[in-house]
């Protein structure tokens, strides 16, 4: 056999775990999902998940990946039993759900992109008036229903794969810790730009205002679906319950400080959600939008045509912000085509190009139906959330909590030391209270689908 890869370099790996954390989650889904489930009740309740349940389960994830240098299927295999394939096996297959839609909503990011090459937001939108009048609708409604099915989506889909599947095929070290070293920089520093430009427009102020000061006083009024959707939310934008973790871990080839990368990773990622709210705020103000974040998968596209088609400079700050997005959501794709293809190469012995090709045609024709109707965005979204990846979560705490433990602890101390108490506070909050949460959130998710 080839000897296995590893990251070359010590920021290879966390950058690598960054850029897949931050992404569409964080930019497209959050919006949304936020607005549907509740605003501030829902925001509250997903920040503890990524905080308490978050954390510990990325740590599960770490220590399964670098003790096994495998893959998902056999890294779970290797530590469970050989029972354990089969949940190796739906973490695969949540890999292919989430990247069949992923690529094509991350299409729709290099369209709109495109679109700022051409011309401004403005004239854009005008070409739609006569159109949106008739239905009834704003001009950027009509144009998102134009571009995000049909030939537009089938293309961008198509070109966005071919990328993904492009870094992939070049491995470790030459396609993925290249790509995430240039693109996670970018995408913070584009990102802090734009926020520092969103800082000097006109209404800013009203922007931040309406973003900072949640209501906290909403309280739920309906848990059954609040708790699902935003424990579904919390791993999505973490990357967590699919092996994305155990996969970049397993290519760790020394012993690193797994509690600080995790917290770095967790840090990374609810801060350039955060970043995110002071760019789009702000804009949506000074474009006159007062009422931002009416739900559904156009959200963002909507509001943010619109208001970069009013304010001035909207549509250089348009096409940064589209570009923006494409990137962070590449870097995140190739993570999901990496557990698919790690696996192949490791328990089928394909040659990584074949495995990263092959899984990933499959992938992109899984994602040419949600091209032509946006429904099957909706029904394989809310499966890969609301149950998929609560379930990965679940059974990565029973497996580590359970029937691992003293080998987690004994692992995660390596590269810190001796943990004393707290390798077994650990254990013990996956053990019972996280494992009760996630076993009534699962429930509840498989009842509300
Ligand atoms: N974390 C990514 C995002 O926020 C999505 C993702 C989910 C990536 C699961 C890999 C695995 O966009
Ligand atoms: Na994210």
């Amino acid at each position: 056999m080839v000897q296995r890869e590893t990251w070359a370099t010590r920021t290879g790996f966390i950058l690598a775990a960054v850029g897949s954390a931050v992404g569409l989650g964080n930019i497209w889904r959050f919006p949304f999902v936020t607005g549907e489930g509740g605003g501030s009740a829902f925001l509250l309740v997903y920040l503890l998940f990524v905080a308490l349940i978050g954390f510990p389960a990325i740590l599960a994830e770490f220590v399964v990946g670098r003790k096994t240098e495998r893959n998902p299927v056999g890294a779970l295999m290797e530590l469970g039993g050989n029972t354990w394939k089969y949940v190796g096996g739906v973490f695969i297959v949540t890999g292919f759900v989430i990247l069949s839609y992923y690529s094509v909503v991350a299409g729709w990011f290099i369209r709109y992109f495109l679109e700022g090459f051409r011309g401004s937001y403005g004239t854009l939108l005008a070409g739609h008036e006569s159109a949106a009048a008739e239905a009834g609708v704003p001009a950027a409604a009509v144009l998102f229903g134009e571009l995000s099915t049909g030939l537009d989506a089938f293309v961008f889909h198509t070109l966005f794969m071919a990328v993904t599947i492009g870094v992939v095929a070049l491995g470790i070290r030459r396609g993925i810790e290249l790509a995430v070293k240039v693109m996670v920089p970018a995408i913070l520093i584009l990102l802090v730009g734009m926020a520092l430009w969103a800082f000097t427009l006109p209404d800013a102020g009203a922007g931040y205002e309406y973003y900072l000061s949640p209501e906290f006083g909403v309280i739920a009024d309906n848990w059954a679906t609040l708790l699902p959707a935003a424990a579904g939310q919390a791993f999505f934008t973490l990357s967590l319950g699919m092996g994305v973790m155990i996969t970049y871990a397993s290519y760790l080839g020394e012993d690193r400080n797994l509690t600080k990368d995790g917290l770095t990773i967790i840090g990374f990622d609810t801060g350039i959600a955060f970043l995110t709210g002071l760019v789009v705020f702000p804009v949506f103000f000074a474009a006159g939008i007062t009422e931002p974040g009416e739900g559904g998968a156009g959200a963002i596209f909507v509001s943010m045509t619109e208001a970069f088609a009013t304010i001035g400079g909207g549509h250089i700050l348009g096409l940064l912000f589209f570009g923006t997005v494409a990137i962070a959501a590449l870097s995140s794709a190739i993570s999901l085509l990496e557990v698919v293809t790690a696996y192949v190469i490791d328990e089928k012995g394909v040659e990584r190009w074949k495995a990263a090709l092959g899984m990933g045609g499959i992938i992109y024709l899984l994602g040419v139906p949600v091209t032509y109707d946006l429904i099957f965005l909706d029904l394989l979204d809310g499966f890969a959330d609301g149950i998929l990846l609560v379930f990965g979560a679940l059974m990565l705490v029973i497996l580590v909590g359970w029937i691992t433990p003293k080998i987690a602890i004994e692992e995660l101390e390596k590269g810190i030391g001796n943990l004393g108490g707290l390798g077994t506070a650990w254990i013990w909050a996956i053990r019972v209270p996280i494992l009760i949460v996630l076993v009534v959130t699962l429930y509840l998710g498989v009842e509300g689908y």
